[in-house]
């Protein structure tokens, strides 16, 4: 059981290498991923219309995730604003533990090195608990400046964080 297990682990790290983000891509905390191919194909269908296939959406006026999601693991009420995003908690993936995958995706793949050492993955009973309280539109962009801010401090994540993506606010030409 144990051996099939760690077997399992073993092909999805591979899969893993296959799709991922160059950076962070060997991050041992992708061990988590019970199916990161499904995880990798749920995020394409469900999240990258908006966020781009490796959460690249720079320059639209959306939050970047490539190489910068994962600094919102720095805190728990951080990791919840991530599950409690309307668009991750009302997700037609119903099953937690396949969302968990997404999130732990989107976090360590997506988010190359960005989440905090101490971070640990994404759980069903996690996604679970915080799912049953979603956040509602018009709050999002006071609550995103407050977990950001609270990466900024207790993290070290960049003051970049505060924009949508690196250079936002530089002025073109
Ligand atoms: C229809 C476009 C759209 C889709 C689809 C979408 N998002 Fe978003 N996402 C946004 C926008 C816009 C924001 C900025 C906050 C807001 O106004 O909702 C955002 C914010 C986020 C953030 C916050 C990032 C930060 O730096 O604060 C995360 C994480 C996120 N989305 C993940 C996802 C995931 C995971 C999915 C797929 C389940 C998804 N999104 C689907 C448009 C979208």
């Amino acid at each position: 059981m144990r051996a099939g297990w760690l077997a399992g682990v073993a092909a999805g790290l591979c899969v893993g290498a296959a799709y991922a983000a160059p950076v962070g891509a060997s991050d041992p905390r992708l061990a988590a991923i019970g199916d990161i191919e499904q995880a990798h194909a749920d995020f394409v269908e469900h999240c990258a219309g908006c966020h781009g296939v490796r959460g690249n959406s720079a320059p639209a006026a959306l939050p970047e995730l490539q190489g910068r999601v994962g600094w919102f693991l720095c805190m728990p009420q951080s990791r919840a604003y991530l599950i409690r995003l309307p668009n991750v908690a009302h997700s037609r993936i119903s099953d937690n533990a396949q969302l968990a995958d997404m999130l732990n995706y989107m976090a360590f793949v997506v988010g190359g090195s960005s989440a905090p050492a101490h971070a640990q993955p994404f759980t069903a009973q996690e996604v679970a608990q915080e799912r049953a309280h979603p956040l509602v539109s018009g709050s999002l962009t006071a609550e995103r400046r407050h977990h950001a801010l609270e990466a900024i401090k207790r993290c070290g994540a960049p003051a970049s964080l505060l924009l949508n993506y690196e250079g936002e606010n530089k002025k073109r030409g």
